[in-house]
């Protein structure tokens, strides 16, 4: 019984997983290629993330404090240029507090029809393809909601265009295609650009990049420490399984 009872909870943990691989709503994801790795790169993703992202997204499980420590920050560095945010009493945060919003989940509601998301484990449910992909596809539609822009990797998405001084405006081209039953379907061309932005292609490109980098870090802040333990525990299980191998040998030398 209490065999069956952990396999089906076993599987049930593993559906997730699979919903995911499934997600993405058919359309082409681009690659992040980040490197989980490389601080500088999360640092930056970091300085983006509190200048573009926290005033509406909460990082509710992480604190600015273990952030410093994590990228080899100075807190004092962290809580005089990374916090810009406050509790509802009015009071800037500290380093030491969550990295949470100012905004109240009621504010959010009302102000864009659904209270922006605690993004703490966005890298987790998404996965960082969607997010490099969700980041580089907002596009100008009229036609669309309350923002007036739409997201090819969520469609009538209620989350305003907050990068596009920096990306610059761009266009979705479609085109019409029948099927061979004459049904009609409109396809996805790519993207024209409308105006520029600050930055050029490449260098928006590499600041999405650090900015997803960033909220893969923020989804497992051990993960660094969990492979440089794993390390140790492989090279310990590998010393270990030879003694007891040396050791069996001796025991069993004289039983024939
Ligand atoms: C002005 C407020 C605002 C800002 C600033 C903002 N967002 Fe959002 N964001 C929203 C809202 C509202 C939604 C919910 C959209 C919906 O459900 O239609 C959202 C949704 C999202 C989602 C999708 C969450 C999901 O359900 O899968 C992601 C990812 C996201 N935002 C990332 C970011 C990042 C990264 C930044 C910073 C570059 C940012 N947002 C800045 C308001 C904001």
């Amino acid at each position: 019984m209490m065999g069956r009872k952990l396999i089906v909870t076993a599987l049930a943990c593993l559906l997730p997983v699979f919903a995911q691989a499934a997600g993405g709503g058919g359309i082409h994801l681009e690659s992040a290629n980040i490197q989980p790795d490389n601080k500088a790169s999360v640092t930056r993703g970091a300085r983006t993330y509190v200048n573009y992202c926290l005033g509406c997204h909460s990082l509710g499980y992480l604190r600015y404090n273990r952030m410093a420590t994590d990228l080899d920050l100075p807190a004092d560095i962290v809580e005089d240029n990374m916090i810009f945010t406050s509790n509802l009493d009015g009071e800037p945060h500290k380093v030491t507090d969550m990295m949470n919003r100012t905004m109240t989940t009621d504010y959010g509601k009302v102000a864009f029809g659904v209270s922006p998301p605690d993004l703490s484990l966005i890298a987790r449910s998404r996965g960082v393809d969607w997010l490099y992909t969700y980041m580089k596809t907002f596009y100008v539609d009229e036609s669309s909601a309350a923002t007036g822009h739409n997201n090819l990797a969520f469609d009538q998405v209620g989350m305003p265009n907050v990068l596009w001084e920096l990306q610059g405006l761009q266009r979705a081209i479609y085109t019409t295609q029948k099927d061979e039953n004459g049904k009609e379907s409109e396809v996805f061309e790519g993207f024209e650009q409308i105006t520029e932005g600050t930055l050029s292609a490449a260098e928006y490109d590499k600041t999405i990049r650090d900015l997803v980098n960033f909220l893969h870090y923020a989804a497992e802040p051990g993960r660094a420490q969990r492979i440089s333990m794993g390390i140790w525990v492989m090279l310990f299980l590998f010393v270990f399984t030879a003694g007891a191998y040396v050791l069996k040998k001796e025991w069993w030398r004289d039983v024939r």
